[in-house]
């Protein structure tokens, strides 16, 4: 998927993967540290991060700090403006990735809309399966 992308002249960049226990803690204690309120939302509890698993990317982009107007930043709702932000929506689950934390489904998941946050399922999943909606 990287190498697509790049192909397509994009330039992606992996600002977390696989993360341990203590590095998990680690951000956990950061966020409840700087934003105690929304620390819930924004970061799993250690032994809960998709991270923890190995299947799960966070990414970056070059144009964002423009668009969000600061100049080290690293993560940010507007993620889904640059041009690999649109270019994952459009094609990760191509490659078998999956948006973990979609917008507005804050209830269902239990975190903020992350753009950046792909998680590996297979490309293959349930391919042949429609689930039924209850009615
Ligand atoms: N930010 C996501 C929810 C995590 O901490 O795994
Ligand atoms: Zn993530």
């Amino acid at each position: 998927m990287i190498a697509d992308m790049q192909n397509a002249g994009l330039q992606p960049w992996i600002l977390s993967g696989y993360r341990s226990y203590s590095a998990q803690a680690i951000s956990w204690e950061k966020w409840n540290r700087e934003e105690p309120e929304r620390a819930a939302i924004l970061s799993a509890r250690p032994g809960h991060s998709e991270h923890q698993l190995g299947t799960t990317l966070d990414f970056g982009s070059p144009e964002l700090a423009e668009i969000v107007g600061i100049e080290d930043i690293e993560f940010h709702t507007y993620f889904y403006q640059t041009s690999e932000g649109i270019w994952l929506a459009e094609n990760a689950h191509r490659y078998g990735f999956t948006l973990s934390y979609p917008r507005g489904a804050q209830e269902l998941t239990g975190f903020f809309y992350e753009p950046w946050h792909y998680r590996y399922v297979g490309e293959k999943w349930l391919p042949s399966c429609t689930i039924q909606a209850p009615t």
